[in-house]
């Protein structure tokens, strides 16, 4: 715990502008780092911030590799809900990113094994992520990593909870058509990145903010592994931060 930085904002837009300081200070240091990525409605303020920097000329996406954390099982790249769709419509479109420079799980892989091992090679083979952005569910899950009983290793197929497709459901017509599985980089792969910036904003996630962070470390919350990391920046609104010790 002794490596959490915590920085606390007063509502999700202020979120969105710190999270953005983390990056554009990472992309400062070096134009082609990695960025790692998340989809949810927690990082889209500093979506808008980032999309906002570069148009104003303070920042330069044309060399950023990025690598998103998750996707559904079974989604076109083009359906209306899948993650690639999300990160095109609300950064990747909007920045100077190069297209071949970012990647999301393949929701479609016939040989899955094959395009998790890929998955991880790449991002391996850019040298590994410099700043992972992570966002957090309700039940301590990053990325598609549910509660378990063991941390995943790597990029793996996942069977989402009843939780996160309820969650979920309200950006599909009808829970039925939520998907039942994903793939997801694993917690080993979030946890070698060399820094993590975890977003939490709301009400609805402060007791979860409390159990990763100030609770015991289990897979049952595979957030708490995070207090194992040693550079962690958690950036949350006055909402979430309702129960964190003062
Ligand atoms: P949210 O999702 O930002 O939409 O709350 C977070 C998550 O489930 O990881």
């Amino acid at each position: 715990m002794i490596h959490l930085k915590v920085m606390k904002a007063k509502n999700p837009e202020e979120v969105g502008k710190l999270a953005a300081d983390q990056f554009e200070l990472a992309i400062h240091a070096k134009p082609a780092c990695v960025i790692g990525l998340a989809t949810g409605s927690t990082p889209l303020p500093l979506y808008r911030e980032l999309i906002a920097r570069e148009k104003a000329g303070k920042l330069d996406f044309s060399r950023v590799r990025s690598a998103n954390l998750d996707e559904y099982k079974g989604l076109a790249p083009d359906h209306p809900q899948s993650y690639r769709r999300f990160m095109q419509e609300n950064l990747f479109d909007h920045i100077s990113i190069k297209p071949e420079n970012t990647i999301v799980p393949d929701g479609l892989a016939e040989d899955v094994d094959a395009m998790c091992a890929a998955y991880e090679k790449k991002i391996e083979d850019w040298g590994g992520v410099d700043v992972q952005l992570l966002g957090i569910g309700h039940d301590g899950h990053i990325g598609f990593n549910e509660p378990s009983n063991h941390f995943t290793q790597m990029t793996n197929e996942v069977k989402l909870t009843a939780m996160t497709r309820e969650a979920n459901k309200r950006f599909f017509s009808s829970i039925d058509e939520v998907p039942t599985a994903a793939y997801t980089m694993g917690i080993g792969t979030v946890m070698a990145a060399k820094k993590i910036v975890m977003v939490i904003t709301g009400e609805d996630k402060a007791e979860i903010l409390y159990k990763a962070f100030f609770g015991p470390v289990t897979p049952k919350v595979p957030a708490s592994i995070l207090q194992f990391h040693p550079d962690v920046t958690l950036i949350c609104d006055e909402a979430a931060a309702k129960l964190m010790p003062q």
